[in-house]
């Protein structure tokens, strides 16, 4: 297995008038291709800065962060949202969709902006569409759709440039439980295709989709457990082992 992400000693310190908040402490992280991975931990312990440096959207303090291979710690600007753009995907509790634009074009945008061939892209995003159960709010405006839709839509648009890696944050947390377990069943078998995740969640129901789940405390990683792929059965065995852990922590 080969490694997709990983993180040395990566620091990440905010400073606001004078005051600096060391947010991320010497983390050391990494996760293999095809994982996925959910970080947990309190409130303000770092979970969306961690997933926001290593994605090269904050810029890291000090430490090094290799994305398949490459050091994205030596990427200038424009190198990082390309990587950004073509191998990764973001989904976001406040998401992120273009107000003025439909459903349907908000995930057609980052296929345009790859320079992929137009004809292909709107196809793709017709598929995903129909995948994921929203062709028929395709030409909807954004606030003209539930937020289960809204967020399997960002889901679509995540997925468009065929990305490596998904990153989400509290890609849930707005939602009711019903439209939760329908974005999480499709963030599963995404990643049973091979995508790899990277997901910050509060939920112990939410994080027993995932492969392994890193619990942050204060800035550092305290601990991890292994939960092994979800393979489609018993996910109230896994919410259940997850949730005694996660008191082990001090959850
Ligand atoms: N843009 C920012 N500027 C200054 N401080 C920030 C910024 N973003 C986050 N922080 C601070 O970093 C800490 C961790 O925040 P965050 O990563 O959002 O935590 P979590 O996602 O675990 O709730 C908090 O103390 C927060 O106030
Ligand atoms: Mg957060």
């Amino acid at each position: 297995m080969s490694i997709i992400l990983s993180a040395k000693e990566l620091c990440k310190t905010y400073t606001v008038n004078k005051y600096s908040n060391d947010v991320l402490k010497n983390v050391d992280f990494s996760m293999e291709e095809g994982e996925f991975v959910s970080v947990m931990g309190p409130s303000g312990s770092g979970k969306s800065t961690l997933l926001y440096t290593v994605s090269g959207m904050d810029k890291m303090t000090s430490g090094e962060v290799c994305f398949s291979g490459r050091n994205m710690s030596t990427m200038n600007k424009k190198e990082l949202s390309r990587l950004r753009l073509l191998e990764m995907g973001f989904i976001f509790q406040q998401m992120y969709m273009m107000k003025r634009l439909c459903i349907a074009d908000n995930i057609i945008l980052p296929g345009y902006q790859s320079g992929a061939d137009r004809a292909a892209v709107a196809k793709k995003a017709e598929e995903l569409m129909e995948r994921l159960g929203i062709s028929d709010v395709a030409h909807h405006e954004i606030n003209e759709v539930s937020g289960g839709q809204l967020q399997r839509a960002c889901l679509c648009r995540a997925l468009i440039n065929d990305p490596k890696l998904i990153f989400a944050d509290e890609p849930t947390g707005a939602l009711n439980s019903r439209a939760a377990a329908d974005v999480m069943k499709e963030l599963s078998a995404v990643n049973k295709n091979g995508t790899s995740v990277m997901m910050v969640t509060h939920s112990a129901k939410v994080a027993a989709y995932s492969d392994r789940v890193i619990y942050l405390v204060d800035g550092g990683i305290q601990g991890e457990l292994s939960l092994g792929k979800y393979e489609g059965s018993d996910l109230s065995g896994r919410e259940r082992i997850l949730s005694g852990w996660l008191m082990e922590q001090g959850w």
